[in-house]
């Protein structure tokens, strides 16, 4: 079954075309970040005209990319939510109007399916697993029973990790969106220089990260000099090593609890270079498989929603529910 899906939730325009839920022929993603870029965050008003300008060219281009034609698509696919309503519905009705006038069915899409069904994209992994998903509106621990079937076991109390780094990332002063490039800069610092808090949470699989933002930023706002860039340097280190020790000591709890011998992570913030070296040491050292999406697929695109749209896709009613409690402000 070939799926052709549009991911339109947050500020990339993507369109994919998938083969049962594995095999890509097609993700084209056009990031909107240089329209952002100058607001600091995203803007959902420019984020949805951003959407309505690119989609035709996103669908073009994946069609051209997979040498496949309308005619062989058997079902289209969208988000459809959480995420931003006025752009999660260009993409909704880009899929429904191709449904419409090719006489295929449509399927909507939870954003967070997707991200766990990036694990299943050009590989062989089947449920059941232990799920990380950290991206910039979310952080999850997710029991992956079956493709249909993932309860909740924690999630951030506050923040959500990606939200977290794209802030702390503004106030160092490195723009947006900040993730990778703090990421990067941690790399060359020294994380023992500033102790910063782990969040502390009651429930033994849930997240904390605003009191970490708020220390990293009153650091920085009393102890960094304009341009001593060993401190900056340092300071991020010491703020990653913090966000990556609760990432990894609630996933260690879960995997403790519940025993599953595969870890997967999902989400934009799955690129992250410590957690995903920290996760691998640990796997490695207690014989776990760790399952890391390819970096293409960490951050939102439309090939992991085509996946979703064919191993776990919304019932009609699920759909009404996911999208009738849209935000209207901004994810991030
Ligand atoms: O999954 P995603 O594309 O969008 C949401 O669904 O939110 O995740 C985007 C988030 C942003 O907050 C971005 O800063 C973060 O993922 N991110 C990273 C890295 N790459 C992307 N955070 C930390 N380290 C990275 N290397
Ligand atoms: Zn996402």
């Amino acid at each position: 079954m070939k799926i052709l899906a549009f991911e339109s939730s947050c500020d990339e325009t993507s369109v994919a075309i998938v083969e049962d839920g594995r095999r890509v022929f097609a993700n084209v993603v056009r990031s909107q970040a240089e329209n952002h870029r100058q607001y600091g965050g995203v803007v959902p008003e420019v984020a949805s005209r951003q959407h309505l300008i690119l989609a035709n060219e996103a669908l073009q281009a994946a069609i051209d990319e997979s040498q496949l034609d309308l005619q062989d698509i058997d079902v289209f696919a969208a988000t459809l939510g959480p995420g931003l309503v006025g752009s999660l519905l260009v993409g909704a009705q880009a899929a429904k109007t191709l449904a419409f006038i090719t006489g295929k069915p449509f399927r909507g899409v939870n954003h967070l399916h997707g991200h766990i069904a990036s694990n299943y994209l050009e590989s062989t992994l089947e449920p059941p697993f232990l799920c990380l998903l950290v991206s910039g509106g979310h952080c999850q621990l997710m029991d992956v029973q079956a493709y249909d079937t993932m309860p909740l076991l924690g999630q951030t109390l506050d923040d959500a990790v990606g939200e977290t780094y794209d802030k702390v990332a503004r106030v160092l002063g490195l723009g947006y969106p900040g993730g990778p490039v703090l990421d990067q800069l941690a790399q060359t610092g020294d994380a023992t220089r500033y102790a910063l808090p782990v969040g502390k949470t009651q429930g033994r699989f849930d997240f904390s990260f605003s009191g970490l933002k708020t220390a990293t930023a009153r650091l920085a706002q009393n102890e960094l000099k304009a341009d001593d860039q060993t401190a900056l340097a340092d300071l991020a280190a010491s703020f990653q090593h913090a966000a990556v020790q609760a990432l990894v000591q609630r996933t260690q709890a879960a995997q403790q609890a519940l025993g599953y011998t595969t870890v997967a992570v999902a989400g934009g913030v799955a690129a992250n270079s410590a957690l995903r070296q920290q996760l691998a040491d640990w796997c490695t050292e207690q014989g776990l498989q760790l399952h890391l999406p390819h970096m293409a697929f960490c951050t939102d695109n439309a090939a992991m929603i085509a996946s979703a749209a064919f191993f776990s896709p919304l019932t009609e009613a699920m759909a009404d529910e996911v999208f009738s409690r849209q935000k209207t402000v901004p994810c991030r």
